[in-house]
């Protein structure tokens, strides 16, 4: 736990080109998780100071394919707004930033750490630390395109043979980005082992943009910890905020001074109840049932019986059944809770 002074200390904000960036406390790009509801949902509870739509194909950014995947649909509360674009053809990953930009994002960014063979496979996301050149070619296309930041997410290198974050980092920095996203595990890694903050200062140290730092974040008195020891300027932070959607906002009682915010079992129950509610809403039957399909294993993961209702979950044939499965799975904590 930070003491009073040191939590006075850490920084509370960055920029992103002209964009304040307040809390520097903020929300990881997850695919297939963070669309539009999940970002408004955490939004709302406070404590965010950014969101970011998930990762989305250059390729796939025509008036068809946006009404197809809706991966760039947002709300103006939302803002401010990141989408993220993957590609490595320099004009066509520059013609996707223009349309990023009259979409109305307020900064773009470029994932240079996905590690999935699917997007690596065709050259995208951390393919693109096996080829700095084309890198550095890539982002100074999409730097010329738009009048908007352009931020970089990255890991720390392809594999243990070949890290190359700090390079990568200055490289970004040449090309006119104007904050750095580091998740500093490798692409061989995946999400093996831990990821290795030091490798976040280490940036921190090389360039004078700002650098943020992402990786097994998952709990609030922890991010600040990560804030005053990397030195990084701000924390982004993904599955955590998948197993607890109220870790911005405990980040803020803290700092605060005010006891954080411990979520009962009826206000987890409550939490996926008002999720699948607006998911329900905004896309009915299947596609709602599959995003609790994505949420609900990382949601449980440190609770007992986890195992058995993440199964029952991903067996539901409906939504309606996956909300039984749920209700009877939290009521008896409810009642010992309240007893
Ligand atoms: C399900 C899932 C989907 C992800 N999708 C993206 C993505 O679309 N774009 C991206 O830059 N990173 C993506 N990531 C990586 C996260 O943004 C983050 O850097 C990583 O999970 C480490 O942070 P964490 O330990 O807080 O989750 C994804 C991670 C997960 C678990």
């Amino acid at each position: 736990m930070l003491t009073r002074e040191e939590l006075d200390s850490l920084p509370d904000h960055y920029h992103v080109g002209h964009m304040r960036i307040a809390p520097n406390i903020t929300l990881a790009p997850m695919a297939g998780v963070t669309d539009s509801i999940f970002r408004r949902i955490i939004l709302r509870m406070g404590g965010c100071g950014l969101v970011s739509t998930e990762m989305t194909n250059a390729a796939s950014v025509s008036p068809k394919a946006l009404r197809r995947h809706h991966l760039l649909d947002f709300y103006p509360e939302e803002r401010p707004l990141t989408m993220q674009l993957s590609g490595n053809e320099p004009d066509l990953i520059a013609a996707a930033a223009r349309t990023v930009e009259q979409l109305g994002a307020d900064i773009l960014d470029i994932n240079c750490g996905c590690p999935s063979p699917k997007i690596t496979g065709g050259g995208h996301g951390a393919s693109l630390l096996r080829d700095l050149p084309k890198m550095g070619r890539v982002l100074r296309a999409v730097r010329a395109a738009v009048q908007i930041p352009v931020t970089l997410k990255f890991r720390a290198g392809w594999d243990e043979q070949s890290l190359n974050f700090l390079d990568t980092a200055k490289l970004a920095e040449d090309a006119g980005v104007a904050a750095l996203a580091l998740h500093p595990r490798t692409r061989e890694q995946a999400y093996k082992g831990s990821a290795d903050w030091s490798r976040v200062s280490a940036v921190k140290r090389a360039v004078s943009i700002p650098v943020i730092g992402s990786g097994d974040v998952k709990d609030a008195h922890d991010a600040l910890a990560r804030l005053r020891d990397s030195g990084a300027d701000g924390v982004m932070i993904g599955r955590g905020a998948m197993e607890n959607p109220w870790i911005f906002m405990q980040i803020a009682q803290i700092r605060r001074g005010e006891p954080p915010f411990q979520p009962t079992p009826a206000d987890k129950l409550d939490f996926l109840l008002r999720y699948m509610a607006m998911c329900e809403e905004e896309m009915p039957g299947r596609p709602a049932l599959n995003k609790l399909k994505q949420l609900i294993g990382q949601f449980v993961v440190d609770l007992p019986g986890a195992s058995h209702v993440r199964v029952a979950v991903h067996t539901s044939l409906s939504l309606e059944q996956a909300r039984g499965t749920l209700e009877a799975y939290f009521e008896p904590f409810i009642e010992t809770a309240t007893a």
